[in-house]
């Protein structure tokens, strides 16, 4: 019977760092690893160890510090890259190689101008060659997505064969429907006789808008790992969402599965990595993002109001996020408004609200957004004591 766990891998050092302008250099990635570790996450990527001395020693050094995770180290088929992995991971607890090779005829015909069966060999020897450093050994068959199934099958039990212990199925380019990559997940289990060896892992990307779905989509077919990045950053338009992956498991418990991320630390490791990355979140981001608490319309507001889970899936403070928010936009209506006059202190009945509302959509026509100070101003002509007291 498979185990439910869903083991997280995050590749925001690697993948994510990937991202023009997000370069970061050893201390900036070493505080960003610890803040994954104390989040929970069982894999970290931390780098890609023969792209540049620079990296080298950021893994190296990641590898000191953390005591818990796994440390994985990026590498191409190649076995001077594969031996650099491996030395920077020399001091790592539980060092892991992540070794492997392009496996769409895209990839074949085009980058190595090579055949299927080369391809093949090369692969197993890449994963021959790091069992030689670590029993740990992840495969990944770039662009796995395009790949035809036949033929990736007969790869991914060649490389476990060989002694992989995970098996990345990338959809490298972010070309698969959700139903496309969980078929071919499906596809894996059902026809490679060794598969219950070795770890199947998502590694979506996100051309599509569809990375989070295909991850689930995979792991509802038997897939067990995911890799992802804090705020779904990544190569063009991203990887999987970390946040969204867990909290898509943690609220749809129909699907039996759980992770071992401490949620509530969501919200803060993506300040950091926002911050030490220089790279804002979009405010309409899933979990994470400035608006994802936030109530701006008449009819969300009252009901948000009369009941929050009318309007809201998911306690901010679940997330590690600040309360949930009211807005107060001319799309807002007169409860939001009375809320927050009694939220500053002012006590109005129901004409005064009447009144004043009038007033508000003045205001709210001519701004983005009404503010607090608006709203005194506004209530200072009927209880100025009140407005007094609190300006
Ligand atoms: O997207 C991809 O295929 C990758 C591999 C190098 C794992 O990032
Ligand atoms: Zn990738």
């Amino acid at each position: 019977m498979p185990s439910n766990k869903i083991y997280i891998f995050d590749t925001t050092l690697r993948d994510g760092e990937q991202v023009p302008g997000c370069k970061l250099n050893t201390k900036e990635k070493i505080e960003i690893a610890l803040a994954l570790e104390e989040l929970g996450v069982d894999i970290i990527e931390a780098g890609f160890p023969i792209s540049s001395p620079g990296d080298f020693e950021s893994v190296t050094e990641i590898s000191k510090v953390i005591k818990n995770a796994t440390v994985c180290g990026l590498s191409r088929a190649v076995e001077k890259d594969i031996e650099t992995a491996a030395a920077a991971l020399r001091y790592a607890k539980y060092p892991r190689i992540h070794t492997g090779i392009g496996t769409s005829d895209f990839h074949i015909k085009a980058k190595f101008n090579s055949t299927r069966e080369e391809i093949l060999k090369r692969a197993v020897q890449a994963v021959k060659w790091a069992r030689n450093f670590t029993d740990n050994v992840e495969f990944y068959a770039e662009d796995a997505g395009r790949t035809e199934n036949e033929y990736l099958a007969r790869v991914v039990e060649a490389v476990i064969a060989a002694g992989a212990t995970t098996v990345n199925i990338p959809d490298t380019t972010g070309y698969c429907l959700p139903h496309q990559y969980g078929e071919k997940i499906a596809y894996l289990i059902n026809n490679v006789p060794n598969v219950d060896k070795a770890v199947l892992s998502c590694h979506c990307h996100n051309d599509l808008g569809m990375a989070t779905a295909n991850s689930i989509s995979g792991v509802i077919a038997g897939a067990r790992q995911i890799e992802c990045t804090i705020n779904g950053l990544g190569e063009r338009a991203g990887n999987t969402s970390l946040e969204e992956v867990v909290m898509v498991i943690k609220q749809h418990q129909c699907l039996d599965l759980h992770t071992d991320i401490r949620a509530e630390q969501l919200n803060p490791i993506s300040q950091l990595v926002a911050d030490v990355m220089r790279m804002p979140v979009q405010p309409n981001k899933a979990i994470v993002g400035a608006n994802a608490f936030s109530h701006s319309s008449g009819i969300h507001q009252d009901g948000f109001l009369k009941d929050s889970q009318t309007y809201e899936i998911i306690r901010p403070e679940e997330v590690g996020a600040e309360t949930s928010k009211i807005v107060l936009t001319a799309r807002s209506g007169r409860s939001a408004l009375a809320y927050r006059f009694r939220k500053l202190g002012f006590e109005f009945n129901r004409n005064d609200i009447d009144v004043l509302y009038e007033q508000f959509l003045q205001v709210a026509d001519a701004k983005k957004e009404v503010q607090d100070t608006d709203l005194i101003e506004m209530a200072a002509k009927y209880q100025p004591e009140v407005a007094a007291a609190i300006s």
